[in-house]
């Protein structure tokens, strides 16, 4: 579900059409709702309102200043993966006592800017990782609060580049060693271990691999508790998938009811991460055609937007659906939607039948609020497109497009002779 539709032939975001935001913003352009946004955080926020839950939306998602925003307005928490998002949080008005902090490879600065912030807790991801914390700790004379991210060792069926549960990832601790971890840690002074942590990949569709991976880090926990640990939180990620073609992804309400009767009698707090499930559907990216190009096999859609600023498709063969923005009668066409990067892996899209596109006509790519804008570059020496928030009638520029300017703000041009 979410506000992006057609109103009289044309397509809007919540009630504002979308010609009328290419033509004041240009293109390509990030387009959000924000209905679509606050009603996501709310259905998961209530599917796990009957037992004490902390949602922290997952900000590698999808990091714009207003989008964070929105959520700490809602109550949200935040999961976290470096300074800088810390960092982006605090601006936006989060609560750093909100926010839990994964990530492989944590800095010593990281570390310190955590501490002084103030942070829930840091998911440790190694035992050197677990020393460092200790030792960084030791030195500002503060005991921090941990949780050990266990790698549970099962398969979350998605694209393998994002499967982050499995023994040879790099994510979390092994399962088998992670009793023996829990009590060398107690030689820790500065470090207390108030969780345990679990993110097994993201774009799941089921619940499945939810129940075997919980199902086996609870007997740790069990196994913990025999021995005076007191675990107060059992954070289980993030992942949820979310619709970009024909997945039937689970809706949080029944996710909540299969993953919630496995907490009976634990008393324990539950952390849900969810990125994709709040924001992926929450934004589209408008691009404008700029040729037609026939190839010698292929109809090219050559548009304003490419790799630079959605990379998914080159990245993961990811499918998203593309959606002219004034409806058509016209007959459909088999094209591949590509964008103006020097690179063969730059398309949107690979034998799309669309209704016949005419050069100026605007392409809306939908489902891409997660992982969109986050993972764009100035490759090409290209600008970062603008984004934009819809609340009902009102449309709010959230970041503006870079200018040439800022290409080339950082760059210095040395002195060489
Ligand atoms: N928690 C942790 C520790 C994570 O690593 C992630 C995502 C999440 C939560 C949120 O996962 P979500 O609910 O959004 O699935 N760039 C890829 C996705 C990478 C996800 C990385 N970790 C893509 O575009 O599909």
């Amino acid at each position: 579900m979410d506000y992006f539709g057609y109103k009289n032939n044309v397509l809007c975001a919540e009630d504002v059409d979308i010609n009328t935001l290419a033509k004041k913003y240009g293109t390509p352009l990030y387009v959000y709702s924000h209905r679509t946004i606050t009603e996501h955080f709310r259905k998961i926020k209530s599917a796990f309102s009957d037992m004490p839950t902390l949602i922290c939306y997952s900000v590698k998602a999808n990091s714009n200043l207003t989008f964070l925003n929105v959520l700490a307005k809602e109550g949200s928490g935040f999961d976290i993966v470096s300074g800088g998002e810390l960092y982006r949080v605090i601006k936006a008005g989060g609560d750093p006592k909100k926010v839990v902090y994964a990530g492989v490879g944590k800095t010593e600065e990281e570390i310190v800017y955590g501490i002084k912030s103030g942070i829930l807790l840091f998911n440790v991801e190694s035992v050197n990782e677990l020393k460092q914390i200790n030792n960084v700790a030791k030195k500002m004379k503060k005991t921090v609060n941990v949780g050990l991210r266990i790698n549970p060792d099962v398969e979350a069926a998605t694209h393998h580049y994002i499967t982050t549960g499995k023994k040879e990832n790099k994510f979390g601790i092994d399962i088998e060693l992670a009793t023996t971890l829990f009590t060398e840690a107690r030689k820790f002074k500065h470090v207390n271990i108030k969780a345990v942590d679990m993110h097994i990949g993201s774009q799941i569709t089921t619940i499945e691999p939810y129940v075997k991976a919980i199902s086996k880090i609870k007997k740790i926990i069990e196994g913990l508790n025999e021995t005076g640990a007191k675990i107060e939180y059992f954070d289980i990620g993030g992942g949820l998938g979310v619709i970009y073609d024909e997945e039937k992804p689970s809706t949080a309400a029944m996710f909540a009811s299969e993953i919630k009767p496995l907490f009976k009698g634990m008393n324990i707090k539950l952390i849900l991460e969810p990125g994709r499930f709040i924001s992926g559907n929450s934004g589209i990216l408008v691009a404008k055609v700029i040729y037609n190009k026939k190839g010698g096999t292929k109809n090219f859609l050559i548009t304003d937007t490419g790799m630079n600023d959605l990379i998914r498709p080159s990245l993961y063969q990811a499918y998203h659906k593309i959606l002219p923005v004034n409806v058509n009668k016209a007959k459909l066409k088999l094209y591949d939607v590509v964008g103006p990067i020097c690179e063969s892996g730059d398309f949107l899209a690979k034998d799309r039948h669309l209704p016949e596109v005419k050069e100026g006509d605007l392409l809306a790519v939908r489902t891409a609020g997660a992982y969109g804008m986050v993972m764009s570059s100035n490759y090409n020496s290209r600008r970062r497109a603008a984004e934009v928030m819809v609340k009902g009638n009102n449309v709010f520029l959230v970041r503006e497009r870079e200018t040439m300017e800022d290409l080339t703000a950082k760059d210095k041009i040395a002195d060489i002779r």
